[in-house]
C-alpha cells in the first residue's frame, strides 16, 4: 500500500520538496506518494489532523507554520526543543505526533559531506537571529567549531540566540557594527535580506583570505549575498540548495528508516543560470 507525506506551507506551490521526495522514493525503491498542502492560515491544528486521518504518515512544515508545529508535537527532538521550530513531523506508531528540525543537520551535512569545510578549529559567522538561525543553531555547535559569533540587525535578538546556546558550544551575539575587526573563516547568511535583493550591512574585511561563504537562500542565479562572497574574495561560495535536499533527505530518514543518496538529486535540480534565464534582448 501507498504511504502518503506532504509539505504544508502558504504558500506552497513554489516548494521543491514533492521533487525532492518522489526522487528519494525512486532511488531507494520506497512505495510513498508526497504532495503538497496549502495549510489554512488560521487552522495548522486542524489541517494537520484532516491529513493523519486519511492515513497521512508524516508532513514537512514551512513558512509559516514552523512555530505552530513545534506547539502541535506531542514530545520533540532536542534539537526541535531548541529551535523552538519543527519543520518535520512523525506520526508516531500509537498515533502521538514526534517535532523534528532538520534543518541544521542539512547545513552541516551540506558543508562537510558535500563541499568538505572542516569545522574544527573555524571562526564561524552567522548572519540574522530569525527561525532559520535559530534552526541551525544546535547542530552547528556540535562540529567543533572554535568560535560562532552570531551577528543581527537588531543586536539584541543576536543575544538572545547566543544566551539560549552559551550551554551547548562556544557562541556569542551582537549588532553588525560589533564585527568591525573581525575575520572569519565562514559566514552563514541567515537573513531574510536577499528575498528584497539586499545584503546585511557588514564590514569589507570580515571575511578571512580563504573564508567560505554560505546563503541559505538559493535561486537559479547568484543571490545577493552570493554575489557578496565572489566580490569579497570568499574562496568558496555556496547557496541554500544543498542545505534543502540534505535537510530533506534527513526527514525521509525518520520517515522511512532509508537514507537516500543526495547527491544526484542536487545536481539534478542545480540547473545553469542560462538556462533559466530570459533570452539577450
Ligand atoms: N535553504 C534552506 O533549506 C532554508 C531553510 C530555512 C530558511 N531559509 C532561508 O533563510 C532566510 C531567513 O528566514 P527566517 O525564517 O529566519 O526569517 P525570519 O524569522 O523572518 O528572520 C528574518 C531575519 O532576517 C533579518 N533581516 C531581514 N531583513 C534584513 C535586512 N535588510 N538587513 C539585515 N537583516 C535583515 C532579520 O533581522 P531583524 O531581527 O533585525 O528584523 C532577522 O534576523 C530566508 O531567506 C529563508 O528562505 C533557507
Amino acid at each position: 500500500m501507498t504511504d502518503h507525506y506532504a509539505v504544508i506551507g502558504h504558500p506552497i506551490a513554489h516548494s521543491k520538496s514533492p521533487v525532492i521526495h518522489a526522487a528519494f522514493a525512486r532511488q531507494t525503491g520506497q512505495d510513498l506518494e508526497y504532495g503538497r498542502l496549502l495549510g489554512a492560515l488560521d487552522d495548522f491544528a486542524g489541517d494537520v489532523r484532516r491529513f493523519l486521518e486519511s492515513g497521512g504518515l508524516g508532513l514537512n512544515v514551512t513558512v509559516p507554520f514552523k512555530e505552530q508545529a513545534w506547539a502541535l508535537a506531542d514530545e520533540r527532538s532536542a534539537r526541535a526543543e531548541l529551535a523552538g521550530a519543527v519543520n518535520t513531523l512523525i506520526r508516531l506508531d500509537d498515533g502521538r505526533l514526534r517535532g523534528e528540525n532538520t534543518d541544521g543537520v542539512g547545513l552541516v551535512r551540506d558543508l562537510t559531506d558535500n563541499h568538505g569545510f572542516d569545522f574544527a578549529g573555524a571562526r564561524v559567522l552567522m548572519l540574522g537571529a530569525g527561525g532559520a538561525a535559530r534552526g541551525v543553531l544546535q547542530p552547528l555547535l556540535g562540529t567543533g567549531l572554535a568560535r560562532l559569533v552570531i551577528a543581527n540587525r537588531t543586536a539584541s535578538k543576536a543575544l538572545e540566540l547566543a544566551r539560549l546556546g552559551r550551554a551547548l558550544g562556544p557562541v556569542e551575539g551582537c549588532g553588525f557594527d560589533g564585527l568591525a575587526g573581525e575575520r572569519f573563516d565562514l559566514i552563514i547568511h541567515a537573513t531574510s535580506a536577499g528575498l528584497a535583493d539586499a545584503v546585511p550591512a557588514i564590514p569589507d574585511d570580515c571575511l578571512a583570505p580563504d573564508g567560505w561563504t554560505y546563503d541559505m537562500l538559493y535561486g537559479d542565479r547568484p543571490t545577493p549575498f552570493c554575489r557578496w562572497g565572489s566580490e569579497h574574495g570568499a574562496a568558496r561560495v555556496l547557496d541554500g540548495l544543498g542545505m534543502l535536499i540534505e535537510q530533506a533527505a534527513e526527514s525521509f530518514w525518520l520517515w522511512r528508516g532509508v537514507r537516500p543518496e543526495t547527491g544526484p538529486v542536487i545536481a539534478s535540480l542545480r540547473r545553469p543560470a542560462s538556462l533559466s534565464s530570459p533570452p539577450p534582448t
